[in-house]
Formats: C-alpha cells, sequence, structure tokens
C-alpha cells in the first residue's frame, strides 16, 4: 500500500476533521462518522449526497445519470461514488434539517434549544446533537458501547448483571459513557454554554433495564419477560451527568420481552403504524427483532441471532471497519473482495460473510448444509482472510434465527404478505440483499427490500419534536402492537432447525 500523502476531509456542518490517502472511497470515511448508505453504496439512491464546498471531486458515470446537471454544478456528488482527490470541504445532506425516513422530509415543530439523540446498540452507541429550531444536526459521536468487554450479546450482559455488583457496574459504565460522549458533542459543536432542552434514549430492552437500573434477571429466563417495560424519565443529578440546562432525559419504552424501543424508534421512523399496507421492518443485530404490520395491527418479536453480523465468533471476523472484507462478488467466476478503507484486509465483517456464504454457494464451495465441499476445511478469500467450517456455521446460527422468526411471526400475521422490508441499522445498511435473499437470510425479493438507515436513531430524533404534545409513552401506538414470545411456541426450534440450511436453488446472482 502506497504511503501518499494525507489528505484533509472537513465535514460541515459538524466540523469534524479527517485525513485519508488519496483514492480512499468517502463512503469508508463517512461510513465511520455514522453516515448511513441507504442503497448500500450502489449509486441508485440519493440519501448520500454532499455537498462540495472547497475542493474536487470528480462525477463519474453515475453521479451524471443520478444527479441533474444543475445539482452537479452546484457541488452536490453522492459520497459512495467518490474517492478522495485532495483536500476537500464537505456538507453531508443527511445531517441537515431534513431528516429522512423513506426519503420524504418530516415536518418538526420548531423548538428553542438543542436535544441529543440517544442510540444505545449492543455493540454500539450514537449520539447526535440537534439544533430544535432548524433541526440541524450539530455534531455526531460514535463509541463502542463500554460494556462489549462483558461480552457480545445482550444474553452475557444478563449473565454478567446475574452476578453480584454485576447490574451496577454494567449500569454505570453505560451511564458514564453516554454522559460523556454527550460533553464531546457540546464541546464539538462549540456549544458547551448552550441550553439543552430533552435528551431521548432508545435501545433493546437489556440496554434499556441497564441504563435505567431495572433488575434484568426476569430476562434471564423463561418466559423472557419484565414488569417494567415503560418510559422511563431522569434528571441530570440521577445519572450524574453535568450539562447546560435542565433536560427531560427520556429512555423511550420498550415494546415487550427484548424488543425494546430502537423499535419502537424504527416504527416512527420507518411511519410503519401508518402504513394502508402490510410492512416488515427488520434489525439484523446480535438481538434479531422483527416487526410485521399496518396501522390496524402490528406484530413484534425478537430472536436470538447471536454476534455473527457483527463479526463476533468468526475466526477472522471483524466490525465493518478498515480492512474489513464488506464485499465479496463473482466476477468471471473468479472471487473478488471489496475491502473498507481501501485497505490490505484484516478480517471480514458481517455484509462480507453473508456474501461470501452466497458466493460460496454459487461456486459450489458451499452445500446446501452448509459443509464446504470436498471435506475442505478453509476457504481463502483474500489472503491472509479465510472462511473456516466453524464460521460458516456460526453464520447458519445467526440466518436461522432470523428466518425462523420472520416465517413464525408471518404465519401468526395470516393476512396478505408485506410487500416491503425495511431493513434497520448499519449492517443492513451494506449487506447484499441478492446475498441475503440467496442464503436464505430473508424470504424477499432484493427490489421489496429497503435498507432504512438507523432507524432506531430517527425515531429518537422524531421523539426529541414530538415529547411536546406526547409524554413520551407512545401509548396508543404501543397498544396496536403485539409482543410474540417465540420462545413460548413449541414450534420455534423445529423451525430453526429447519431454517438452518441453505436453499438449494440456483440463483441469478446480480
Ligand atoms: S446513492 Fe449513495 S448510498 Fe445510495
Amino acid at each position: 500500500m502506497t504511503k501518499d500523502k494525507q489528505h484533509r476531509i472537513l465535514l460541515r456542518p459538524t466540523r469534524v476533521e479527517l485525513k485519508a490517502e488519496k483514492g480512499t472511497p468517502l463512503r469508508d470515511l463517512l461510513f465511520e462518522q455514522g453516515v448511513e448508505f441507504p442503497c448500500g453504496g450502489q449509486g441508485r439512491c440519493h440519501g448520500c449526497r454532499v455537498k462540495v464546498l472547497e475542493g474536487a471531486a470528480s462525477v463519474n458515470r453515475t453521479q451524471q445519470d443520478r444527479l441533474t446537471r444543475e445539482e452537479l454544478a452546484g457541488g452536490w456528488r453522492l459520497a459512495c461514488q467518490c474517492v478522495t482527490e485532495g483536500d476537500l470541504v464537505i456538507e453531508l445532506r443527511q445531517w441537515d434539517a431534513a431528516i429522512l425516513a423513506d426519503d420524504t422530509p418530516f415536518a418538526f415543530q420548531p423548538r428553542p434549544g438543542l436535544g441529543v439523540a440517544v442510540d444505545v446498540g449492543t455493540t454500539t452507541l450514537v449520539t447526535q446533537l440537534l439544533d430544535l429550531t432548524t433541526g440541524r444536526v450539530l455534531a455526531v459521536r460514535t463509541g463502542l458501547n463500554a460494556q462489549a468487554r462483558h461480552g457480545a450479546d445482550v444474553m452475557s450482559r444478563v449473565r454478567l448483571a446475574g452476578v453480584k455488583g454485576g447490574q451496577r457496574e454494567l449500569e454505570e459504565l453505560i451511564r458514564s459513557q453516554i454522559g460523556k460522549l454527550i460533553g464531546q458533542l457540546l464541546f464539538a459543536a462549540n456549544a458547551s454554554s448552550a441550553e439543552i432542552r430533552d435528551v431521548v434514549l432508545v435501545g433493546n430492552t437489556v440496554m434499556h433495564h441497564l441504563f435505567c437500573g431495572i433488575n434484568v434477571e426476569p430476562l434471564s429466563h423463561y418466559p423472557f419477560e419484565t414488569p417494567k417495560p415503560g418510559l422511563m424519565s431522569f434528571h441530570l443529578q440521577n445519572l450524574g451527568w453535568k450539562l447546560p440546562g435542565e433536560p427531560r432525559i427520556r429512555f423511550l419504552p420498550c415494546l415487550g420481552g427484548f424488543v425494546g424501543s430502537d423499535i419502537l424508534g424504527g416504527i416512527l421512523a420507518t411511519r410503519l403504524g401508518e402504513s394502508e399496507e402490510a410492512v416488515g421492518l427488520v434489525d439484523l443485530g446480535t438481538n434479531g427483532e422483527i416487526v410485521i404490520g399496518n396501522r390496524d395491527r402490528m406484530l413484534c418479536a425478537s430472536t436470538a441471532a447471536g454476534p455473527a453480523f457483527e463479526g463476533a465468533r468468526i475466526s477472522m471476523g471483524m466490525l465493518a471497519s478498515t480492512g474489513a472484507i464488506s464485499e465479496v462478488r463473482i466476477e468471471d467466476g473468479q472471487v473478488r473482495c471489496y475491502v473498507l478503507g481501501h485497505r490490505e484486509p484484516r478480517g471480514i465483517c458481517g455484509s462480507g460473510l453473508v456474501d461470501a456464504a452466497a458466493a460460496g454457494l454459487e461456486l459450489g464451495m458451499i452445500e446446501p448444509s452448509g459443509r464446504f465441499a470436498h471435506g475442505a476445511k478453509q476457504w481463502t478469500l483474500a489472503p491472509p482472510v479465510s472462511l473456516t467450517q466453524n464460521d460458516v456455521r456460526e453464520l447458519q446460527l445467526a440466518k436461522g434465527a432470523i428466518a425462523a422468526g420472520m416465517r413464525m411471526l408471518l404465519d401468526r400475521w395470516g393476512e396478505k404478505r408485506p410487500s416491503r422490508l425495511y431493513l434497520a441499522g448499519a449492517f443492513g445498511n451494506y449487506i447484499s440483499r441478492s446475498s441475503a435473499q440467496r442464503i436464505g437470510l430473508l424470504d424477499f425479493p432484493p427490489e421489496q427490500v429497503e435498507p432504512a438507515g438507523n432507524t432506531a436513531l430517527l425515531g429518537a430524533k422524531l421523539a426529541l419534536f414530538s415529547l411536546d404534545g406526547e409524554d413520551g409513552s407512545y401509548a396508543e401506538l404501543r397498544n396496536r402492537i403485539e409482543h410474540v414470545p417465540l420462545n413460548a411456541d413449541p414450534r420455534f426450534q423445529e423451525v430453526f432447525v429447519e431454517e438452518l440450511s441453505f436453499p438449494a436453488r440456483n440463483f441469478v446472482y446480480d
């Protein structure tokens, strides 16, 4: 890898400064800053538009086709199609007032002061500071959840919480980390003395309970339900945070079992609860969460997918960051790998893993049972990154859990199958929909599947603007949502085992 001169990339409005070598895809740089690429960087949507304020970014054929002449002349580019060519100052459309949910700007009631939206993920925390008058994002800070050192998935956190002092330790870790991230947001936006009016947090049930100080012991055994999944409010003193103003701090309510307020946020962001037609929403995290419904009725469920989609328990697995194989394609009968950050491969992330399995099935390297063909022990994708038999088994467990959960929820739904499925979360942004269908993870044609970005965070941002007329409990909406406890259904295990295999059918790879 050449050690070219580092170029400076300044982001507006957040004032983040990045450094990158010539030729580094903007997509890789911005993804690590929490920017979403709704069509997976295929140049098909406008979700990643940036405006070049200083410097130059070349226009390729895709951009000529997708952007108008006026837009191009005005400096607009598709970040997913650009590479670093020199120093740049760019403005991110995504963080402007038009907070996007399926490409429709949402109307908000301007309010004075600042607001903070927090997505408390099992693996990652994302925080945004918003100007409540303009809706603009002023700063973004992300971090790995400090609890992750105690285990990658929610059940490992629940186990630690069961040990003496464990729940308290996890609570202190998450509260203090989020408090620090909010302090960093204010510093980055030069707003240390501005008034914060509202802080809205969303997360799955375990994250909700650990932050709020609610005992997670009931989530460690059947029926995996807790008596207090509701809205929780705090004062600064409760949390030990030192912030300007006297903000209302609210963790939005959960929906039941392991289905938390991240999914409530997803329902708000995708407007699933207002849809006439049936729509699905899936969050492919360590704790897979699924919703199917329309404006009359909604069903939700969770299924323990494990951490394979986030690269954990995979021999060379890693999160989607620099050096991760994030895409595997077949070109002229050969495997081609795309590495994030334009670097030598260091490992493979979830989207790369799903692609690799799909490619392996197409090339006959992997059998529908999941076994490597011809007794092979491993498959080298791009040295030094290989897949082992155990990696494929881990992927099968994750995909089996999601596919079984979806199948059982669709059976329970009983009405017309949804013709649109939103994929929530960073993984949903990057995963190839064809590969997801090929391995039987999502039994939906790619054209019906729509990456929806970080819908949990979008929902938290929407809540920042609607809390004045709403106490944040979303009681009416929650009344229309039925939680389906899959683990209470004796059929689940049987369906899960059936869904462990990969589909054997021939498939046209795009
Ligand atoms: S056009 Fe770039 S992510 Fe869709």
